[in-house]
């Protein structure tokens, strides 16, 4: 095993979601990322962008991730959980079986920036109960490294070379598809070498200047799906951020409706039933 090297390269496209909101589609359901089926990204610094907001609306089957880079969001969900998204600060939100729930801007000027991740369950786990974690930032560990800093919000990170120095692990670990979640910043001509377990399937969306990926630079913008390999070795002529997420695929089929997903045609009807009689949160 080596290093991973870039397999393919996506760019986002605007769309709008929510209420309303405008936001960067960098990925969704079609493009066959298993277990990632959505990442968007939202920036703006007007208003009229994002206040709609995500007014109440219902998942299920999978996990929204939700990190906040600049603005203030409230959540709320039927299973009375209040959380306060802060800068730097992460909602994880395992709709399992069924929640409803808003996500909706705490401010009515000045810029609102971050990202939502959804990440498929398997079969096994998606009529489970809904469950949430609302990580301030305090609780989000940051590595600092020769010219690179990382915040771990999933899984582990381990820089290589690992001699004398221990994995730093983030707030959630294991969960089906064992994710990796990581916020590098880099700054000007460094490097950064760090492991990723061979089994996952790893991303990597450059947001701010462009980051080098083997012989590849990677722009602002851009979303890499790396191959196969067990470390990504990244660099940086000048100062990037990166988002680097990595997830075990579940090689299950995908059936997407909306805001579910699961694994057959009639488990969606179900879903839609049961949101319809107001039975999609109800207990098994
Ligand atoms: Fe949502």
């Amino acid at each position: 095993m080596g290093p991973r090297i870039v397999a393919r390269v996506l760019t986002g496209r605007p769309t709008a979601d929510g209420g309303g909101v405008r936001l960067t589609r960098v990925i969704s359901p079609e493009q066959g990322m298993d277990p990632f089926l959505l990442l968007d990204e939202f920036d703006s610094s007007d208003a009229g962008d994002y206040l709609a907001g995500f007014p109440s609306h219902p998942h299920r089957g999978f996990e929204t991730v939700t990190y906040m880079l600049d603005g203030q969001m409230l959540h709320e969900d039927h299973l009375g959980n209040r959380g306060d998204l802060k800068p730097g600060g992460v909602q994880w939100m395992t709709a399992g079986r069924g929640i409803i729930h808003s996500e909706m801007p705490q401010q009515v000027a000045g810029r609102m920036r971050g990202f939502q991740l959804w990440l498929n369950l398997p079969a096994v786990d998606k009529m489970k109960p809904a469950a949430y974690q609302d990580l301030d930032p305090e609780r989000i560990p940051t590595v600092a490294l020769d010219r690179a800093s990382v915040r771990v919000v999933a899984g582990e990170f381990v820089a290589l070379p690992s001699t004398g120095r221990s994995p730093v692990a983030g707030p959630i670990r294991g969960g089906a598809t064992t994710p990796l979640y990581l916020d590098v910043a880099l700054e000007a001509d460094a490097t950064l070498v760090c492991a990723t377990p061979a089994e996952l399937r790893v991303l990597v969306y450059v947001f701010e200047g462009e980051a080098a990926l083997g012989s590849r630079t990677i722009t602002k913008g851009t979303l890499a799906e790396l191959g196969p390999g067990d470390r990504v070795e990244l660099g940086a002529s000048r100062a990037a951020r990166v988002l680097m997420i990595g997830a075990r695929p579940l090689r299950e089929p995908v059936v997407h409706y909306g805001p579910f997903v699961m694994n057959t045609r009639s488990e969606i009807e179900q879903a839609i039933r049961d949101y319809q009689n107001g039975r999609l949160t109800d207990a098994a």
